[in-house]
C-alpha cells in the first residue's frame, strides 16, 4: 500500500519536473501560477515521507542499507541539478536537466536492484 503510494508520488515527481523544465522554456510566465509553484513541494514532500516509511517498515536499516544512502544523496543531486534546470537558460539547463535525470534514474534502479553500485 505504501509502497504503491511511494511509485505514484516517484512517478508525479517526475512528471511534475518534467513539466515544469518545459514550462521554464516555453511559457515562464505559468511558473508563477500558485498550484503550479506549491504543487511539487507536496509531490516531493509525500514521496519523501512515503520513502522514510518504507525504510522502517521494511527494517531496511538493520541490514545492508548502503543503496538507501546512494538514494538519498543522489536525490540532492536530482533537487539541485532539477531546481537548476529550471532556473537557468540555455546550454546549463540542458546539461542540468541530462543531470537530473540521470539522478532520477540511478535512483530508481538502485531501489529495484538494492545495490547502490548495481553496474559493476
Ligand atoms: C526520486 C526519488 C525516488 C525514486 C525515483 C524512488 C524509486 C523507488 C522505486 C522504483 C521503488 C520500488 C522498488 C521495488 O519495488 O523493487 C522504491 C522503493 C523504495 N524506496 Fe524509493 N524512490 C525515491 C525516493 C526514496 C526516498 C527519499 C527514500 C527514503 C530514504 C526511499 C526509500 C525506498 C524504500 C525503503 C523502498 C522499498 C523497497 C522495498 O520494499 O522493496 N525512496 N523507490
Amino acid at each position: 500500500m505504501i509502497k504503491m503510494l511511494h511509485l505514484t508520488f516517484v512517478l508525479l515527481s517526475i512528471i511534475s519536473f518534467v513539466g515544469r523544465v518545459f514550462l521554464a522554456q516555453s511559457r515562464p510566465e505559468m511558473l508563477e501560477i500558485k498550484w503550479i509553484k506549491i504543487g511539487p513541494h507536496i509531490v516531493n514532500t509525500i514521496l519523501l515521507i512515503t520513502g522514510f516509511t518504507l525504510v522502517f517498515q521494511g527494517s531496511w536499516l538493520s541490514g545492508e542499507y548502503g543503496w538507501i544512502v546512494a538514494k538519498l544523496i543522489v536525490l540532492l543531486g536530482y533537487v539541485g541539478l532539477g531546481t537548476l534546470a529550471i532556473k537557468s537558460q540555455g546550454t546549463m539547463r540542458w546539461q542540468a536537466f541530462a543531470g537530473a535525470v540521470a539522478c532520477f534514474i540511478y535512483i530508481a534502479i538502485v531501489a529495484v536492484s538494492k545495490h547502490a553500485l548495481f553496474f559493476l
